[in-house]
């Protein structure tokens, strides 16, 4: 009998807070700018309460004023700083550079709902700062940071042996399935690479940088603009016509795949002078039934050779040209779980079999025509092709496109 009165009064409460909100929706278009400043105070005072708010001062504090001795790294979004809160906790500080045209509200709303954002396998972002034209992220501090810095780094990939990459793979395909399909929001991460992949002393993968898809939209008014994402792990169709889908995340995680088992870095991929890249390679010895070549040497004595042959080919149908033909990564995640019976064979990585144009805003260039433009090598090489259209159909030619010193694409002109 309680409990269906006090029911009955939440209901109530209920109906009269949604009417409310009704009067204060119809209200809305007649608030003045003032109200509007007002409105954001009190977001900034909802976020100060759940303490996701940090004043600019305690970063500093944190992280002894921004000391380059507290410099972690430096990526094509700014700064990253080490820094312990006056809590205790181990912080991780993103200054953002200053180039970001979101205002702050929008930036407050996005870096909300990211924060919200929980997984195993996921950095855990606790929090934000916005100061003047100052914008910070606060993540946690994983403790064994970057994938990259033990991948890549000859005296240091011995302490990742079989075991510990697989399960960095499996965990890195659960956090990004987390992201695309089970998050409160569909998150598109659009920069999966080693160095967005943190890993904590337990060698647990934890994915980085999530959201700045959201936190960075790219200008469709802009003539002149930059695609994010860094050379040798952007899809094709988004580095050459700008679409950015979950299949162009698929794409860079079969990159990360095929680079953790061969312990070769794509975008400098300079093991076989007949193949462009680390994906043309893989997929010529997947094709002479020679995959097993592509393995890190130091894996020989901890490797399971037919599970590294599965991964490599799961690697090889991730990186597919045609976006369609990429698994999305609720399978990829199945097909890491249980052995399938039956795998289906993957067609040529990259670019072959269809033209792209380089991406421009404002136009609406997308797939044309179907030669093969890249016959002689395909995507993923410091290389890029653009085709450009002629009065009789479509010529292209190799150019080096101008990088950034982070391997990011550049302002295209
Ligand atoms: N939460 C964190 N905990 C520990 N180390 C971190 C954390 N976040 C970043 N790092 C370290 O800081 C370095 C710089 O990170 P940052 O994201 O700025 O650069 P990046 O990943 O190389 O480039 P990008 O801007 O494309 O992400 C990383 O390589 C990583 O090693
Ligand atoms: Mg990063």
């Amino acid at each position: 009998m309680f409990s269906q009165d006090a029911c009955f009064f939440h209901r109530q409460l209920d109906e009269m807070s949604k009417s409310k909100h009704f009067f204060q929706n119809l209200l809305k278009p007649f608030t003045s700018s003032a109200n509007k400043d007002q409105q954001e105070d009190d977001l900034e005072k909802i976020a100060a309460k759940e303490q996701k708010n940090f004043s600019f001062e305690a970063l500093v504090a944190a992280t002894k004023n921004f000391n380059q001795s507290q410099k972690l790294g430096e990526g094509g979004f700014g700064p990253v700083f080490q820094g312990k809160l006056s809590d205790g906790r181990e912080v991780a500080v993103k200054r953002l550079s200053q180039r970001s045209a979101q205002g702050k509200k929008e930036f407050l709303n996005e870096a909300k709902l990211l924060s919200r954002v929980q997984h195993k396998n996921v950095v855990n972002l606790l929090g934000y700062c916005v100061r003047d034209a100052e914008k910070l992220l606060v993540y946690e501090y994983v403790a064994n940071q970057s994938l990259d810095k033990f991948l890549f780094k000859s005296n240091k990939r011995e302490l990742l042996d079989w075991q510990r990459r697989h399960d960095i793979i499996v965990g890195v395909a659960k956090g990004l399935l987390y992201l695309h399909d089970q998050a409160h929001c569909t998150i598109i991460h659009r920069d999966i690479k080693g160095s967005n992949i943190l890993l904590d002393d337990n060698w647990v993968p934890k994915i980085a940088d999530f959201g700045m898809a959201r936190l960075f939209p790219e200008d469709q008014t802009q003539i002149h603009t930059r695609v994010a994402g860094t050379n040798g792990y952007m899809a094709p169709e988004y580095l050459m016509n700008g679409n950015l889908s979950k299949k162009a995340d698929v794409f860079s995680f079969g990159v990360v795949v095929l680079e953790l088992i061969s312990a070769q870095k794509n975008s400098s991929f300079d093991r076989d002078p007949d193949s462009g890249n680390l994906l043309e390679w893989a997929y010529k010895l997947y094709k002479k039934q020679r995959t097993l070549e592509i393995m890190d040497p130091v894996l020989v004595s901890s490797a399971d050779m037919e599970e590294v042959a599965l991964l490599v080919q799961i690697g090889l149908l991730c990186v597919q040209s045609d976006p369609q033909s990429r698994p999305d990564m609720d399978r990829v995640v199945v097909l890491l779980s249980r052995k399938p019976r039956h795998l289906e064979e993957p067609t040529r990585p990259g670019l072959p079999g269809s033209r792209y144009r380089r991406y421009r805003p404002g136009t609406t260039s997308s797939v044309t025509g179907n030669s093969d433009v890249s016959s002689s090598g395909s995507f993923g090489s410091t290389n890029t092709r653009t085709a450009t259209s002629t009065a009789t159909g479509t010529t292209s030619s190799l150019v080096k496109p101008r990088l950034d010193r982070h391997g990011k694409r550049p302002v295209i002109d």
